[in-house]
């Protein structure tokens, strides 16, 4: 009877994916112009915008373990907040570096013009296609905090939370559970030094030695297929793919690549356009990693 069940709700998420996919995304479709965002932002005020990010990270990601970091960064700069450098969590991420540099070289070219969360947004959207994920629209036009939010950094997931408060995470911005649990295949890949998956890849199962199943870090849907083989990298990982809101979902993804890579690109843009500031509600950053003093 449970298997009946279980199965009978696969069918019904696979279902549902595929039906979003082939409506053109509804799930995710965003309204962008509600935000006050737009795809020409930077058209007329800083015309090489795209072309220095895309430099930028092209040079950065010849070290391929940047690409992961530059997407988490995003997804916590958008959901947290939690990228100040200051706070606890943030000795986990990366990529800070990449920011300042992408930033110093727009400033050469367009003063106090392009926002660090735009710039952000659109190295995490190179990375992500460098790494052979898709390719999504990043609509501008966000401006940053004018104070930084380093308390907000205590929300950042750290692996070891529940099922029900990374949904009301994810849902207390405006996203849902397939957005959770698609995002979440970002975990593919990344780096091979970060704490809590460095104890699966290079101690498996207390031998000491690197997991002998781990497969190379390409982006693709190996997140979902590895659950299925119990081998997911962190615990929070391993409750997606066990919890009743989300399990059938991350086994639907695991036979359809395609939905995977194309809902990730839709998932991605509505995560940009989480606790979005724009006008006189933000401002552009001279320097990334604190508001202007002036
Ligand atoms: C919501 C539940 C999530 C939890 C609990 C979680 C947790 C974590 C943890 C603990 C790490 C390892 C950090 C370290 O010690 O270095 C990590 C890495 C990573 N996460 Fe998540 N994460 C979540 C969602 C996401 C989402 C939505 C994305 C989408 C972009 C994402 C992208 C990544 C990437 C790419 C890495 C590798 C970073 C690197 O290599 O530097 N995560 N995550």
């Amino acid at each position: 009877m449970e298997v009946l069940a279980s199965s009978a709700l696969f069918f019904v998420a696979l279902h549902l994916v595929s039906a979003a996919v082939q409506a053109g995304g509804l799930l995710g479709t965003v309204p962008i112009e509600e935000y006050g965002l737009s795809f020409q932002y930077y058209q007329q005020s800083c015309p090489q915008f795209e072309a220095v990010v895309g430099r930028k990270v092209k040079e950065w990601i010849k070290d391929y373990t940047l690409a992961p970091a530059l997407m988490r960064l995003h997804f916590l700069d958008c959901v947290v907040r939690g990228s100040e450098r200051s706070a606890e969590a943030s000795k986990t991420l990366r990529g800070f570096e990449i920011i300042d540099d992408i930033k110093t070289e727009l400033e050469k070219s367009c003063l106090r013009t392009a926002s660090c969360v735009d710039s952000l947004a659109t190295a995490a959207r190179d990375a992500t296609v460098s790494a052979g994920g898709p390719y999504w629209m990043v609509p501008y036009g966000c401006k940053d905090g004018r104070v930084s939010v380093a308390g907000e950094a205590d929300k950042v997931p750290m692996g070891h939370e529940n099922i029900t408060s990374l949904l009301q995470l994810f849902q207390s911005q405006g996203l849902n559970v397939l957005d959770l649990v698609v995002l979440s295949g970002a975990h593919t890949i990344g780096r091979r030094a970060c704490r809590p998956v460095q104890s699966r890849l290079y101690n498996y199962k207390s031998t000491g030695k690197p997991d002998p199943t781990r497969p190379d870090p390409t982006f693709d849907n190996a997140y979902y297929k590895n659950l299925q083989r119990k081998t997911g990298l962190l615990s929070t990982d391993q409750y997606l793919y066990s919890d009743s809101r989300t399990g059938p979902l991350m086994a639907a993804l695991a036979t359809q690549p395609n939905v995977f890579n194309y809902q990730f690109g839709v998932s991605m843009a509505k995560l940009g356009n989480v606790q979005v500031l724009t006008g006189d509600e933000g401002e552009v950053r001279t320097d990334c990693n604190a508001g202007n003093r002036y």
